[in-house]
């Protein structure tokens, strides 16, 4: 990028200084965990949903389920694919979530799960003929421009490097999955479509000003999947791992903070909005992410443009608010947009909060180096290479998993 206002020097990373997570807004120190919970947390909470992500406006009836397929000899025997229709609405068959669930079959009792949103549809997770191509992704899909040209066939398993399917099941793990499409398409239409128009109040046609975009009608998506999967007796639902990479790191990061139900949440290359600092002028700004990507956040968040200084809250603070349970973030060295050193710095000063409520936070004060794993409270990694989500990746997170959920 050109653009003189993204910068990707060390040297030239201005002072900031970033709000102090144990200290309320009107100046009270946080001395207890008990003032931790009752106060300050709620109150960061809020500030996040007035002033970044949005706040989703109301509750629904308890989302109903239809399980539409089973089959006990996927993956070569080794796991139980089963396909679920979660709704909304009863009665209404749109917004609905199409979820894909992995189950290994060398089990002995409920087992725990990872549960993330996909990019793409669920065809493109693994290379299992089973798995159905849905209407709706479809419809997504051709509007979106994502099948250009290709057969549903080309696409089957063409994410599979993202998923590790196999050896998250080889490990004793569960794979709950769905396409964020299903929830809401991921482009700006005003919020006609996905989950914001059944929230509207008579006469409302989108979201206030402090009210949610797409992040939030992700993360509320990922708990309706929470609804199923603790109504699902094959599910250890004690032990659910929320996962996201990019975009979805920054949805699974704010899943957790809202719904305390997920045990755990891990964090793919999130960068700004997810794990990465806002105040820290490195990579991605937030007027940067504001203007490609207007429908993510909520309205009050454009007014930091350029003014990330003004922000009552950094991104330390969305993982404190997921404190004391256990979070990963894993970073690459090629990601310079996500910032991996600022989210190294985000993990760091989320760490007193872990402190006070009885564990030990992030374990190093130093950034590690290349493919040095830390697995404390908050682990991390930086790996080489891009972007992305890699075998090397899904290794770490389930031995983070076995070591902390
Ligand atoms: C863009 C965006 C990032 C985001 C990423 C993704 O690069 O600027 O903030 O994380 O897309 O979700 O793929």
């Amino acid at each position: 990028m050109s653009d003189k206002r993204i910068n990707y020097d060390e040297s030239r990373v201005p002072a900031y200084t970033l709000p102090d997570p144990l200290v309320m807004i009107g100046g009270a120190p946080v001395e207890s965990a008990e003032i931790w919970r009752e106060y300050r947390r709620p109150e960061i909470l809020r500030l996040f949903e007035e002033y970044v992500y949005g706040r989703i406006p109301g509750k629904l009836d308890p989302v109903t389920f239809e399980v539409t397929s089973v089959d006990s000899s996927a993956l070569k025997g080794a796991a139980t694919r089963k396909e679920v229709s979660v709704f909304f609405e009863r009665g209404k068959e749109y917004p609905r979530i199409d979820l894909l669930v992995y189950l290994p079959n060398d089990r002995s009792g409920p087992v725990p799960v990872f549960e993330g949103l996909n990019f793409r549809g669920n065809i493109t997770v693994c290379n299992d003929p089973g798995i159905s191509a849905t209407d709706q992704w479809m419809e997504y899909a051709r509007e979106s421009g994502h099948l250009a040209g290709k057969s549903v066939q080309e696409l089957r398993g063409s994410s599979a490097s993202r998923w590790c399917v196999d050896k998250i099941i080889r490990r004793g793990y569960a794979l709950a999955t769905a396409c964020y499409c299903d929830i809401d398409p991921d482009f700006d239409d005003g919020f006609q479509n996905g989950v914001h128009p059944l929230f509207y109040r008579e006469g409302q046609t989108r979201p206030a000003t402090d009210e949610w975009g797409s992040i939030s009608a992700w993360a509320l998506g990922l708990s309706r999947i929470m609804d199923y999967l603790e109504a699902d007796a094959d599910i250890n639902h004690r032990k659910v791992t929320v996962m996201g990479h990019s975009r979805l790191g920054k949805t699974a990061l704010w899943a957790a903070a809202l719904d305390q139900r997920f045990a755990a949440a891990i964090s793919s290359c999130s960068g700004c909005g997810g794990a990465a600092l806002s105040k820290r002028w490195f990579g991605e700004t937030v007027e940067a992410i504001n203007t490609s990507f207007p429908h993510w956040f909520c309205d009050n968040f454009k007014r930091y443009n350029g003014k990330e200084h003004l922000l009552p809250v950094d991104q330390h603070m969305l993982i404190a608010l997921i404190a004391p349970r256990p979070v990963y973030i894993s970073c690459a060295e090629d990601d310079l947009w996500a910032d991996s050193r600022g989210q190294f710095l985000a993990a760091l000063a989320a760490s007193p909060v872990y402190r006070l409520l009885g564990t030990d936070g992030l374990g190093v004060g130093e950034m590690p180096g290349l493919h040095q794993p830390v697995m404390s409270t908050i682990g991390y990694h930086i790996r080489a290479g891009k972007h992305d989500v890699t075998e090397y990746d899904w290794e770490r997170f389930i031995d983070f998993a076995e070591l902390r959920v």
